[in-house]
């Protein structure tokens, strides 16, 4: 028994037990019309202390987002990583870039592979991003040292062919990921390409979901864990990697994702207090905007286009959202008081950018609860500029996409809040 408990396995015990918590079906939920009040409690009581919020409030709203929205994260599983390549010059000497192949799981779990970049230039210890990405690590740098991603493609990712990566790929998102300017910003920055985790597909058979499943256990439940979740576990083991590497200060993570990699990283974020702070990118419904938002994206809309992304207790909120005994101000809530800032673009209305200021704005009492500074902002701030609170806000001019405007504001916000 010694032996067995002091290898992978105790974690694997505790992943084939995790299971749906014990709350009310969908019909009997009571209806609200408003976001709801993170301090209150399913039963209706109030939290007035601190350890309440701690010790049953985060662990009761943890479970209803998993339970009635994203589905249970597996418990952790022990992360081993192999270097395949590492390169000592990178970014014109300025940067030393590792290729890192990240194995975690039951036997058979798919590989994922990280790219590790750090500044050589450093005092001590640096603060490090952990991202999340839709094209594969080699698009963020042209770098012979990169591994291309082996599992399936987006097709529309540049140099795809017949849904995998080709070398055509490499460095074309460079203008994505800014990596020079992170590195200049004296940061780190480690990244996974989210189809090694579990291709973004209407499809449970590839990528991580068939390792986990219990024993005889033939598909997934209705409130077992759907793509969002696991790429949300694919950070987690990404964090666990990184505070392997003594150039990483374990105190300064910061998570970041865009749109669907930005609900990604919201729910990774309230699951993981490690994550020191979150920006989830024009993350929109399923991430930072109300579901009882009016504009842009509808719950019915996403469950019924993206039936992955989710459990399959969400559908039977698409006609009424108002039963959701939550809204995503809570899952902002779960991170306090760490930072969370809520980046979008004025064209980008499908992501409901004035609904995602009210969701700050309806997370700020936790905050303000939690005796530190909420959103310094009572209005939405002018195109450009950042509101660099612990709860911020950004909106910049121009269409759904990830570029340097938005990397110089979250470097600003990264400056200020994880001193
Ligand atoms: C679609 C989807 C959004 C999502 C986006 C993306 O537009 O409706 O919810 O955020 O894809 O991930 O790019």
């Amino acid at each position: 028994m010694k032996r067995l408990f002091s290898t992978g396995a105790c974690w694997l015990l505790l992943a084939l037990t995790a299971a749906a918590a014990d709350f009310p079906p969908v019909s009997e939920l009571k209806s609200n019309p408003n976001l709801p009040d993170p301090l209150t409690m399913l039963d209706g009581s109030k939290v007035t202390t601190k350890e309440q919020w701690e010790q049953k409030r985060k662990p009761e709203l943890k479970a209803l987002f998993q339970h009635y929205m994203y589905g249970f994260l597996p418990e952790p599983t022990k992360v081993t990583a192999t270097v395949n390549a590492e390169n000592k010059q990178a970014l014109g000497g300025k940067a030393t870039l590792k290729d890192v192949t990240i194995k975690f799981g039951p036997e058979g779990t798919p590989p994922v592979g990280v790219l590790f970049v750090y500044p050589n230039q450093r005092k001590g210890k640096v603060p490090t991003w952990v991202a999340i990405n839709f094209c594969g690590n080699h698009t963020a740098i042209a770098d012979p040292a990169v591994s291309l991603p082996k599992s399936w493609c987006q097709k529309n990712c540049p140099g795809v062919k017949d849904e995998h990566a080709t070398e055509e790929g490499r460095g074309k998102q460079a203008d994505v990921w800014n990596l020079e300017m992170i590195i200049d910003r004296g940061y780190a920055i480690a990244m996974y390409y989210y189809g090694d985790v579990d291709p973004d597909k209407h499809d449970f058979t590839d990528g991580v979901h068939p390792h986990f499943l219990k024993p005889g256990q033939k598909q997934l439940g209705k409130h077992d864990w759907g793509s969002i979740a696991a790429w949300a576990y694919g950070i987690h083991r990404v964090v666990d990697y990184v505070l392997t590497e003594d150039v990483v200060d374990s105190k300064r993570i910061a998570c970041v994702g865009h749109s669907r990699l930005g609900k990604t990283v919201l729910l990774a974020a309230a699951m993981d207090d490690r994550i020191a702070l979150a920006i989830p990118h024009q993350a929109g419904c399923g991430g930072t905007a109300p579901s009882r938002g009016k504009i842009g994206e509808p719950v019915k809309r996403i469950n019924d286009v993206f039936p992955h992304w989710f459990n399959d207790t969400f559908p039977e909120f698409n006609e009424q959202v108002d039963k959701l005994p939550f809204d995503q101000n809570c899952l902002v809530a779960l991170c306090a008081p760490r930072p969370v800032l809520l980046s979008n673009a004025i064209e980008d209305q499908w992501a409901n950018p004035s609904g995602q200021f009210e969701v700050q704005q309806a997370a700020a009492p936790v905050y303000q609860f939690l005796g530190v500074e909420g959103l310094a902002a009572k209005e939405m701030p002018e195109l450009g500029v950042l509101v660099n609170s612990k709860l911020g806000y950004f909106i910049r001019g121009g269409k759904h996409s990830m570029n340097a405007e938005d990397w110089k504001a979250f470097l600003d916000y990264a400056d200020k809040q994880l001193k």
